[in-house]
């Protein structure tokens, strides 16, 4: 089992590289198998979540090819299988973007029910309420939602919560139904945004993406196109806070800055420097962090998949800070392991409070979830001594290179696949 090991303490400074929004590609993977044409995709983060993403569109039938490491042509003339294995769905939970996909391009799909996660239950009703409206018919048995349609039409769907999965399933689905479909509080994430250009680039009309009505006007059939998805705001927030964690001085470069804000805001409360450019934004770290408040909320507010890494740094901000959760039931399984760092933060119902400590110190950790995990590497780069982090193939679910990036900026950290090699490791930096 891989782990990682982390010598804390160095503040890490330099410039790094942010890659495509791993939320963004999973929409537009799936969206791509919706044409018999070919379409080539860049900017694609190769991270084990499009990986696993990819084989299930190989599953059905698709052809994947890899034109290089981060570029990836699909052609969805050859599908066979309107059948995605629960094998995909209990890996990635986002393989049911191909329910929509096929729903759109064949009226007909099958997908595995997807289960909780380690981030709370997670219910597709709003995904299942939506096809309805566009007159398909859901069943669900054996595990499995089986879904289909004489023909797709237009509806009205009025979503009873902001939900992105659902947002995009129906976009995909409804840019092939007869006439329009109207979403109403639809999600308003920059992914929702790309996965619309993308799909408007293949020769969909979908309108008024990134507000929070989009409306979608039916076409006959979609062609094939090159497009370049955007970068990942979560990855470069994760660097941003890695910098203040670490009183470092860092340039997250190849970013829309403007798709940051909530995150720069946060740290310029807690006594950072953010300086702003076209396309990188530099986070200058603060001897004293000062403490502050945050609740998660759908875009523009603040991103529920950076809660763990701002609490993190909070846990060394002067005061007493206050974290709610306002998006997921069970997101804060990290507290326990920052706590065995010497970190005193509790937890009553869905918000942390955090008093903050001078300095935490290395320890061995489980990582409980993705963003959860990439939070410790950040504490464990902070704190004093070696941490050892278990479990980081949630990590790897959502961050390209995440140790070669640090590494760039610094910090000394090492992925090893064995107990002789983090020996070999602990023995050399310790
Ligand atoms: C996506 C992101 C995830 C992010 C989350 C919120 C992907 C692949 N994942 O997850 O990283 O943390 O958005 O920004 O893009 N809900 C329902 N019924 C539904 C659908 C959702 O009750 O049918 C609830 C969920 O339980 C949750 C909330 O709505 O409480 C938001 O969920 P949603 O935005 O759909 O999250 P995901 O698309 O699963």
């Amino acid at each position: 089992m891989e782990q990682y090991i982390i010598k804390g303490g160095n503040p890490l400074n330099g410039r790094v590289s942010i890659g495509g929004a791993k939320n963004a590609a999973l929409g537009i993977l799936a969206a791509a198998i919706m044409t018999d044409e070919t379409v080539t995709i860049e900017n694609v983060p190769n991270v084990r979540d499009t990986r696993v993403l990819l084989q299930a569109i190989e599953g059905i039938g698709a052809k994947v090819k890899y034109v290089y490491n981060n570029s990836v042509q699909i052609n969805g003339g050859s599908i066979c299988d309107m059948n995605v294995d629960y094998e995909y769905i209990k890996k990635i939970r986002a393989s049911y973007y191909l329910l929509g996909a096929l729903l759109g391009k064949y009226k007909k799909s099958e997908v595995a029910l997807p289960g909780g996660c380690n981030i709370g239950s997670r219910p597709i009703d709003q995904h299942i309420k939506g096809f309805k409206a566009l007159g398909v018919e859901v069943d669900i048995s054996h595990g499995k939602i089986f879904a289909k349609a004489d023909k797709l039409v237009g509806g009205h769907v009025y979503f009873d919560m902001v939900t992105v999965g659902a947002t995009i399933n129906l976009m995909l689905a409804a840019c092939l139904a007869e006439g329009d479909t109207i979403l109403e509080n639809a999600a308003k994430e920059p992914h929702i945004v790309d996965v619309a250009n993308f799909l408007n680039a293949m020769g969909a009309n979908i309108k008024g993406a990134g507000t929070d009505v989009i409306r979608i006007r039916g076409v006959n059939r979609l062609h094939g196109t090159t497009y370049s998805i955007i970068p990942d705001q979560i990855e470069a927030g994760t660097f941003m806070f890695a910098a203040a964690c670490t009183r470092g001085d860092v340039v997250v470069q190849d970013v829309i800055p403007k798709h940051l804000e909530s995150i720069s805001a946060k740290l310029i409360e807690v006594g950072c420097q953010v300086i702003e450019g076209d396309d990188w934004v530099r986070v200058i770290g603060c001897e004293n962090l000062k403490s502050t408040n945050v609740k998660t909320l759908p875009y523009p507010g603040f991103p529920t998949d950076m809660q763990p890494q701002m609490a993190a740094v909070l846990a060394l901000a002067d005061g007493t800070s206050m974290v709610t959760e306002s998006i997921f039931e069970n997101r804060f399984k990290y507290v326990d392991e920052l706590n065995r760092m010497g970190c005193k933060i509790k937890v009553e119902g869905n918000t942390a409070y955090i008093e903050g400590i001078e300095q935490m110190s290395g320890t061995q950790m489980a990582a409980p979830d993705l963003r959860a995990g990439a939070a410790l590497v950040i504490a464990a780069l902070s704190a004093d001594g070696v941490s050892e982090i278990e479990d980081i193939e949630y990590i790897q679910r959502g961050y390209e290179d995440f140790d070669g990036k640090l590494r760039t900026l610094g910090a000394v950290i090492e992925r090893v696949d064995s107990e002789r090699d983090a020996q070999k490791v602990k023995l050399k930096i310790g």
